[in-house]
């Protein structure tokens, strides 16, 4: 959908409809209440019949208000107002959008977004509003043969800014925030992709599909015979069970001057896992296909930033592959060699991700980069610690967990912080190599990390675990787009906007 700005006169938009807020009980918000003026108290006769008390949820649909442009007023209940935060806002945008989206409307203007949310402003509702609408609009169909559309589906949302004091700010995050949604639209339709359809090499055409779209950006991507040349070992290992090549995606974004260091994203780009050897159980193994939400997720928030045109460099660095069990494929007690030289006796094959993302760790080395931030839907054990709600951060610099944190909770798209102390590092003692792939029972998360740590002693660098937040299992199931939100504020506040 396209957004737009919009000011002036409430009573003189003209729009199919226009949306308002109504607080409980009967309070029309301060742009409703100006719009009541100019239609000679219709919204106010209308609430005292008590059709609507202004309950969260309710809508009323009006139609030819005296005095005003619009074709149709649409009021919606925001609640008790000291009870209004950002999820109820969001369940609101959520719902009239797709009531908007099956009705009349192709147009409509959004009335809601300066109604007091918590400690939020107005750039950060606009945002919440886009990306909440985009939200309710999406639907994967790529691998539908037929396809319901709406018959007049709402193509346009005009955000109604009344201080003018503020349109620039508003101007901005309503540009940022489309950027960000085509960011997330493309994560969740690459995670979405079933694993016949997004292997490696598709994940890599997807890649240098970007690259042609945007000349700033430059695309390589390594085979498996450029990684041996690499001594990529433990991630090599991983493709050996598997018939598709690995590819190891480079997209590189010189958008900041040059010569200032880059950001580097590390995503895990899994495009199935079943475990390998340590085969996994049936049961919902197909979600596995969305074990490449963190490669996708660089993938989607490089193209927020070049939409962007953020002034940053920034590199992303995907290594692909699947983790399937043939008679090639890592077995347990395998011994392999990394890129950087530490051997890692591999315990249990379904311990993949790290494998993979310790070389490509090591690669980013030669990008001398200011932070390295990897995401991976790494865990079990982070689902069982954090949930569906939060992702799981551990870093070896404090500075940038604490960077990401709070661009995740400015975005509403939240990581927490555990431990990365040393206390857990013997868990990946082995008896046969450097370390071993796993770390027992427990603190599977942090362990992960700590084996992460072991490749990334020579940057700062931050690992998200996403494996709780990047989908939805059971009848909504479905790729999310997380964390795109939470990286494209780290790198807008990088970049001092
Ligand atoms: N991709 C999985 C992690 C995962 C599990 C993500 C469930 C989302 C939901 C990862 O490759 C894996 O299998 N991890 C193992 C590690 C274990 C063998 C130490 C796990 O979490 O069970
Ligand atoms: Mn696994
Ligand atoms: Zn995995």
């Amino acid at each position: 959908m396209e957004y737009s700005i919009k000011s002036g006169d409430p009573a003189k938009q003209r729009t199919a409809c226009l949306i308002l807020g109504v607080f409980s009980k009967r309070q029309l918000s301060p742009l409703a209440q100006q719009l009541d003026k100019a239609c000679k108290g219709f919204l106010q006769r209308i609430l005292k019949r008590g059709d609507m008390t202004g309950k969260h949820g309710q809508q009323l649909m009006l139609y030819d208000a005296p005095g005003v442009q619009a074709e149709r007023i649409l009021l919606v209940g925001l609640g008790k107002a000291r009870e209004l935060n950002r999820k109820r806002y969001a369940k609101i945008v959520t719902s009239v959008v797709k009531g908007l989206n099956e009705g009349h409307a192709i147009e409509a203007v959004w009335g809601l977004c300066e109604v007091e949310i918590d400690d939020s402003t107005l750039p950060q509702t606009i945002r919440e509003t886009v990306l909440s609408a985009e939200e309710s609009l999406y639907r994967f169909t790529e691998t539908k043969s037929e396809v319901k559309k709406p018959q007049r589906p709402l193509k346009r949302l005009g955000l109604f800014v009344h201080d003018r004091r503020h349109l620039k700010a508003a101007q901005q995050a309503q540009s940022h925030a489309q950027a960000i949604a085509d960011g997330v639209k493309l994560t969740k339709d690459l995670a979405n992709l079933p694993g016949n359809i997004c292997t490696p090499g598709y994940l890599a055409d997807q890649a240098r599909k970007l690259g042609r779209e945007h000349s700033e950006l430059k695309v390589q991507i390594l085979d498996e015979e450029q990684m041996a040349k690499l001594a990529m070992g433990a991630l090599l290992s991983v493709s050996r069970g598997s018939s598709q090549p690995a590819k190891l995606i480079i997209m590189e974004y010189q958008g900041g001057r040059p010569g200032v260091k880059p950001v580097v994203l590390v995503g895990k780009g899994l495009t199935f896992d079943a475990g390998g050897i340590s085969l996994k159980p049936s049961a919902a193994m197909d979600e596995m296909k969305y074990d490449m939400c963190g490669g996708a997720s660089v993938i989607g928030a490089l193209k927020a930033c070049l939409e962007m045109a953020l002034p940053i460099n920034l590199i992303g660095v995907v290594p692909a592959s699947e983790n399937l069990p043939d008679g090639d494929a890592n077995k347990p007690g395998d011994v392999v060699t990394s890129m950087s030289g530490q051997t890692i006796e591999i315990l249990n094959t379904d311990a993949e991700g790290r494998l993979m993302l310790c070389d490509a760790l090591t690669y980013s080395e030669r990008f001398e980069p200011a932070v390295v931030i990897d995401i991976a839907t790494l865990t079990g054990a982070c689902v069982v610690a954090l949930g569906h709600q939060t992702s799981g951060l551990m870093a070896n610099n404090e500075t940038l967990a604490g960077e990401l944190l709070s661009a995740g909770a400015h975005v509403g798209d939240r990581a927490w912080q555990l431990p990365l102390w040393d206390d857990y590092q013997e868990q990946l003692d082995s008896n046969f190599a450097d370390m071993a792939n796993i770390g027992g029972k427990g603190a599977g998360a942090i362990t992960a990390a700590c084996f992460l740590s072991r490749y990334t002693k020579k940057f700062k660098w931050a690992h998200l675990d996403i494996a709780g937040t990047a989908w939805r299992s059971g009848t909504t199931k479905g790729a999310t787009g997380r964390p795109v939100p939470l990286l494209a504020q780290f790198l807008l506040k990088r970049c001092g906007l």
